[in-house]
């Protein structure tokens, strides 16, 4: 394939050039058949990290990688297009380094161009859909193995059994209940991270916000757990889309009632943060999160070792979602815990300015 010929003087076509490299996003690299660096536009500069004083250095004086200086010997020797990926020894970043020669159509190869193309973003993507759609299967495969399991019991006789039949029948229930909460999930947080996600805010009062988590103190009076409140006389309200942040307090109010034995406490605060922020905590006497697990459960899926966990009805999704819903308010949530003490979860986000 070729281009068009670039129609214009040759001082205009250096300055044109020059200016078509610097805005380029892929990184170009022009080196000398001495092995020293001719060129390096600015995204070269910042992909290689090249030191600023890096024109008519040699190339393995200015680039720790010597797979590149390699690449750029090959090209040399064979004057032959050549292509290899670098990745940096953290294995966090991935460039891909095509090298080319320059005249030697006409002579000798007197030049290399190297065009760099970072991918690690473009690989970290394809990382997460893997992970996403595995993690999906897997997610799935358990409930499905229940109910397969069941409705063979049921066909193999169960069903003729007047104390068993209900007993499978509503099992099969609740494993197909579990799979619609996953399905919805998904597709809350697939329209979230589409950009879908619209937040209608106002002024709302945080005891609005709290009976949403009312409606959990049955659950918690089953598993013989105190929940209490406590709002500051102060707490002004906050700037939120009161259905969508009453879900997330709902959420970490079921979490701490899930991950916290019978006869602890669950207390849910609300009182005036910093800069004009409400801070809402919900804090438990349960498991705990270890602290190097911290860090990841706000992330899809995310569940801390199954055996800690008293039912396994979770998706993993509820955090994720939350992460995402009090950052479209300009929110922040965070987490601190010390294992078999308890969790804390704060929920900070813009409080309302006072009408009078
Ligand atoms: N209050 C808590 N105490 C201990 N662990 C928690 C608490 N809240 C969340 N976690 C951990 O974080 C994980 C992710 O929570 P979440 O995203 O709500 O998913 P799910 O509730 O479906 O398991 C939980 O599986 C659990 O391991
Ligand atoms: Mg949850």
């Amino acid at each position: 394939m070729t281009g068009l010929p670039l129609q214009t003087s040759i001082p205009r076509a250096t300055e044109l050039l020059e200016a078509v490299c610097g805005h380029l996003e892929e990184g170009l690299l022009i080196v000398g058949d001495d092995g020293c660096v001719r060129f390096a536009n600015p995204a070269a500069t910042t992909t290689l990290q090249l030191p600023a004083d890096a024109a008519g250095r040699r190339l393995v004086h200015a680039v720790s990688d010597h797979r590149l200086a390699m690449l750029v010997e090959t090209c040399l020797g064979s004057a032959a297009e050549c292509a290899r990926e670098l990745v940096d020894a953290s294995g966090e970043r991935y460039v891909m380094a095509r090298a080319f020669p320059l005249g030697g159509a006409h002579g000798p190869v007197t030049e290399v161009a190297v065009v760099l193309r970072d991918e690690t973003q473009l690989r970290r993507l394809e990382s997460v859909r893997r992970d996403f759609v595995g993690n999906i299967s897997h997610e799935l495969r358990t409930p499905i193995a229940a109910i397969q399991l069941l409705v063979e019991t049921l066909q193999e006789g169960a069903l003729a059994d007047p104390e068993m039949a209900p007993m499978f029948v509503s099992r099969i229930g609740l494993e197909v209940s579990h799979m619609s909460q996953m399905v919805s999930e998904l597709l809350e947080l697939s329209a979230i991270e589409s950009g879908q996600l619209s937040v209608r805010v106002a002024p709302v009062p945080v005891t609005e916000l709290l009976v949403a988590v009312e409606r959990l103190r049955p659950l918690a009076d089953e598993r013989q757990l105190e929940l209490r409140d406590e709002i500051a006389p102060d707490t002004p309200s906050v700037l939120c889309d009161a259905t969508r942040l009453g879900q997330v307090m709902r959420n970490l109010v079921h979490n701490a009632i899930k991950f916290t034995p019978a006869g602890g406490r669950i207390t849910v605060t609300a009182g005036p943060g910093d800069e004009g922020r409400v801070r809402l905590t919900v804090c438990d006497t349960g498991v705990g999160i270890a602290p190097e697990d911290q860090r990841r459960i706000f992330e899809r899926f995310w569940k801390a070792d199954r055996s800690r966990q008293r039912d396994g009805e979770g998706t993993g999704l509820g955090l994720a979602i939350a992460r995402h819903v009090v950052e479209a308010h300009g929110g922040r949530i965070a987490v601190d815990s010390v294992p078999d003490e308890g969790a804390t979860f704060t929920v900070e986000l813009p409080a309302a300015v006072d009408a009078n």
